[in-house]
Order: structure tokens, then C-alpha cells, then sequence
């Protein structure tokens, strides 16, 4: 049996390293026995319930392929929920999280940390059950996403150094008696991972009457790592084949933290495909739960999200070009291999939000980003089923 690398057992670590200390709320702002706060309780998680009831799944679209080679690729399109992104099922499971915990409160607001799309989703939520919401974000996020998030009448504070997100959160709940939320602590144990309809479920339940029901690889990007958290746990015990493969973009450390084990690994530099890629290996990153990780250039996302439009005419966010120059390279590989199959990744969210960035050729050049070798590599192993990258 060959053995990927697998992270080693980790070093002893300070609580700086582990992230934020234990959330801890002061029971004396709210009279917790107050009927008035159990009423706003149970009418807050029955709202959020609500939503989610009126939410038809989302879709999964078939990526085009030579008939011949006998393989499938399909994309689970995240973009339609009602804010947009994959990050309206996280913000859903972090509201009702944070509200059975006692942790959000009538009158009190809600801060994250975010690239923006947990944020914009966030912010719809807050709205829907009234409280005050600030999203605290780098100051490179795209312009139409803070649109977005004061579009739900959230309120958004950008920092120039995006290493400093999780304590400029901190701080701003702590001045204001405010509730954190903490995507990248909370993703992955405030979403249900063993079906309640998850992205995992939801995904074998659509490809139930495919040829190939039990895909051979499941494609997810990462960002707080809880999407494929949710993916690799369900697969496990559901007892399934599938494989996990986490693309990660540059400037990002999780596909070194991964290789090494050192959960300590770092990285100075902002990554440039919105959403996915971080400073510092997240709590909500799973390693162990993962079975392959692959390094995608950036400019080869930008290639990958362009060919999408091309294959079904629809615009999507750089990370799921991330995604889908992953999964192009394994279907790749199955054709080498001679095996059929299926393969499974995400649209994660709409292009309209980044027309200025992975859609924009000044916006390309001034990144120093050439896509051309890139969309060859596509061009060529979609004509012929040969990968040359
Ligand atoms: C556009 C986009 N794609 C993918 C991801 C990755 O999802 P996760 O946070 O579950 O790892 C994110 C997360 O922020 C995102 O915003």
C-alpha cells in the first residue's frame, strides 16, 4: 500500500498558534431566563430555519467531455443560493451555531473575519434576524462583494495587512460586547457533517441515478477548510471510494502545512483568488481527513474559470477555476490510466463579482499573470485527452 504524506504528530504549540482563546460571553448583558430573550431566541433560529426551507438545492451541471473516454465532470453550482456563494450554507450553520450557544444576542453585533463571500452571506442573515453586522476584510477584496455586504445593510472594515483579520475581529467584538463568529475556527464543527442535506449529501443524492453514482474524486478548494472538511468526514462514514483532492492557489500555506505536518507553517503574502488560500493553517483545515493536495498557479485558475464559459457559458470566481484545473488534471490522468469514472468539484460562486480581476486583461498584466500557456494546456487535452502541463 503506497502512503501519501501525511502530516506527523503536532509540535507542542503556544494559544497564539492555536488560534483565539475559547469564546467566552458575559452572561450579565442579557437575562438569559427573560422570556422576551427566549422569544427573540426561538424566533431568530425559526427565521433562519425558514430560509433554509425555502431553499431548493442546488444544481449539478455536467462539464462537457469527449463521450469516448467515459468519464463524467460535474460541478456543484454553490453560485445560485440566495447570496450567491457556498457560503450561504456555512453562514446558515454559523448563525444557528451561535445562536443555540447563547453566543449571539438580541441588540449585540456580529463580526467576522472574511475575504467576503462568508461576509456578504453573513450579512444577509444578520438582517434577517436583526442584528448589526461588520465584516472585517482585506482591503484587496473586490469592490462588488462590499457592495454586496452593505447591500444587507452590513458595515465593512478593511485592514491593509490581511494577517491582522482575526485580531482586528477580536478586538472590535470585545469593544463592542459584540459576538465574533470566527469562520475559520467554527466552519468545520458548526456544519453537520454527517448528511442533514450538506454539500456532501446533497451531491451523491444528484448523482444517485448517474452512470457513475460513486464518484472517484471530489474536488474542493479551501479557504477556512471546512467545505472539505464536510466532504472528506461525509465520505468516510458513509464508508464510501471517493477521493478527497484539496487545490491550493499560491500564496497560500496549506499545501506545505499539509506535506510537512507543521501546523505552524505561514505564509507573508495575500493570495489572489478570492475566497481560498490563507496566511496560516486554519483550525477548520482538516489535513488528515484529505487524500491529495495539488499546487495550482494562479494564472492557471484564471485559464480554468475562463475555459468554464467557453465549455457552458457561465461566469464563475477564481477558486472555482482553481478547482476545475484540479479536477481537469485527474480526469486527465484517468484517461492515461485507461479508467472511467467520475469526477466531482464546485462552482463556488458567480464571475459577475470579480469582472474587474480573473475577467479584466489589465487586471491580469498589472498581476504580471500570463494565462495563455494555461488555456493551451486546456485547449489541447480537451481536443485530444493529453495533458501537457
Ligand atoms: C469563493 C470561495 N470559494 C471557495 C471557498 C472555500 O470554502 P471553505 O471556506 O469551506 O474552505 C471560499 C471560502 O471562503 C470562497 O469564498
Amino acid at each position: 500500500m503506497s502512503i501519501a504524506p501525511q502530516p506527523q504528530s503536532r509540535p507542542d504549540r503556544s494559544r497564539a498558534d492555536r488560534g483565539p482563546a475559547p469564546i467566552v460571553i458575559p452572561t450579565t448583558d442579557v437575562d438569559r431566563t427573560d422570556p422576551d430573550y427566549r422569544t427573540w431566541l426561538k424566533d431568530a433560529v425559526r427565521k433562519v430555519q425558514a430560509d433554509a426551507n425555502r431553499t431548493a438545492d442546488t444544481h449539478l451541471l455536467r462539464f462537457p467531455l469527449p463521450e469516448e473516454w467515459g468519464i463524467d465532470l460535474y460541478l456543484k453550482d454553490e453560485s445560485t443560493h440566495p447570496t450567491g456563494s457556498l457560503k450561504h450554507r456555512l453562514a446558515r450553520s454559523l448563525f444557528l451555531y451561535g445562536l443555540c450557544n447563547g453566543w449571539i444576542r438580541p441588540g449585540k453585533p456580529v463580526i467576522e473575519s472574511s475575504s467576503g463571500s462568508t461576509a456578504v452571506s453573513e450579512a444577509y442573515f444578520a438582517s434577517l434576524i436583526g442584528v448589526p453586522f461588520i465584516a472585517v476584510m482585506p482591503a484587496t477584496t473586490s469592490r462588488e462583494k462590499t457592495r454586496l455586504i452593505e447591500f444587507h445593510g452590513g458595515t465593512c472594515h478593511l485592514v491593509q495587512d490581511p494577517r491582522t483579520v482575526y485580531e482586528v475581529s477580536a478586538r472590535l467584538a470585545a469593544e463592542s460586547g459584540g459576538h465574533y463568529m470566527d469562520q475559520f475556527t467554527y466552519a468545520e464543527r458548526a456544519t453537520d457533517w454527517r448528511g442533514n442535506n450538506n454539500i456532501a449529501e446533497s451531491i451523491y443524492q444528484q448523482l444517485r441515478l448517474e452512470r457513475y453514482p460513486e464518484p472517484a474524486w471530489i474536488v474542493a478548494t479551501a479557504g477556512t477548510g471546512g467545505t472539505s472538511a464536510t466532504i472528506a468526514r461525509y465520505v468516510h462514514y458513509m464508508q464510501y471510494d471517493t477521493r478527497i483532492c484539496v487545490p491550493d492557489p499560491e500564496n497560500s500555506c496549506f499545501f506545505d502545512g499539509w506535506l510537512t505536518g507543521d501546523a505552524g507553517t505561514n505564509c507573508e503574502t495575500a493570495s489572489r483568488i478570492e475566497g481560498i488560500g490563507r496566511p496560516r493553517m486554519e483550525p477548520s483545515f482538516l489535513p488528515g481527513a484529505i487524500d491529495r493536495m495539488m499546487k495550482v498557479p494562479d494564472a492557471a485558475s484564471v485559464a480554468a474559470v475562463r475555459a468554464l464559459e467557453a465549455a457552458i457559458g457561465r461566469k464563475a470566481g477564481g477558486s472555482t477555476g482553481t478547482g476545475l484545473w484540479s479536477a481537469l488534471k485527474i480526469v486527465a490522468e484517468m484517461v492515461a490510466e485507461g479508467r472511467t469514472g467520475s469526477v466531482v468539484t464546485l462552482l463556488c460562486d458567480p464571475g459577475d463579482r470579480y469582472l474587474d480581476k480573473y475577467y479584466s486583461d489589465d487586471w491580469l498584466a498589472s498581476q504580471g499573470l500570463d494565462i495563455t500557456p494555461y488555456a493551451g494546456t486546456i485547449d489541447t487535452f480537451l481536443a485530444t485527452g493529453t495533458w501537457s502541463c
